[in-house]
């Protein structure tokens, strides 16, 4: 399969106006709302660079560095960090937007994994990433630490439900 770079895949600035409803009893963003706008874009960049039907296998470290509030807005870029057999590890970026000044700050990193199903809802192979950048080389090489910490952690995981 021929590979492919993340920056044809990725959703560079998605942008998602907050209204009241969004908001926890702080006056803050809910968490959740973040959490599932994360996994449907990455969802898309894992279905774009596969070019088949994905479904999450795992969330790991995402992680809120700061909240926002109303008056903001969201902007979320996601790009695909590398692909293995059949799994992907897809990045999610979100920043908060002051509306006016469009000062930002980093509020959320999310890490999600992907695999990429065949016509029978088997996982089945999907093409190399490809990494340009210097950022996009880093992050390629980072995603094969966090999938080592992730397989240990679901042996972990299988090992306590017995
Ligand atoms: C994800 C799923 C397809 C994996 O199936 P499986 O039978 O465990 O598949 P395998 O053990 O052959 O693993 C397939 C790949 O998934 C990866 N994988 C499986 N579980 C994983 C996990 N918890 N985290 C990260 N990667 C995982 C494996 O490392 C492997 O990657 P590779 O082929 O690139 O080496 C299956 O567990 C599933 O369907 N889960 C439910 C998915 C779902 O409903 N998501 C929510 C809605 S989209």
């Amino acid at each position: 399969m021929e590979p492919k770079t993340p920056s044809i895949t990725a959703i560079h600035d998605h942008t998602y106006r907050i209204f009241p409803n969004d908001l926890n009893a702080q006056g803050t963003v809910f968490g959740g709302l973040i959490m599932a706008e994360a996994d449907r874009l990455a969802h898309i960049v894992a279905e774009r660079h596969s070019g088949r039907i994905c479904v999450t296998a795992s969330v790991d470290s995402i992680q809120f560095h700061a909240p926002a509030g109303h008056g903001d807005n969201l902007i979320f870029k996601s790009s695909i960090n590398r692909a293995w057999h059949t799994s992907m590890e897809v990045g999610v970026k979100v920043m908060a937007e002051e509306r006016t000044t469009m000062e930002r700050k980093h509020i959320v990193t999310a890490y999600l994994t992907f695999v990429a199903l065949d016509d029978y809802g088997r996982p089945t192979g999907v093409p190399p990433v490809s990494p340009k950048t210097a950022v996009e080389k880093r992050r390629f090489d980072e995603a094969d630490k966090r999938r080592a910490a992730r397989i240990s952690f679901k042996k972990i995981g299988k090992k306590g439900s017995q």
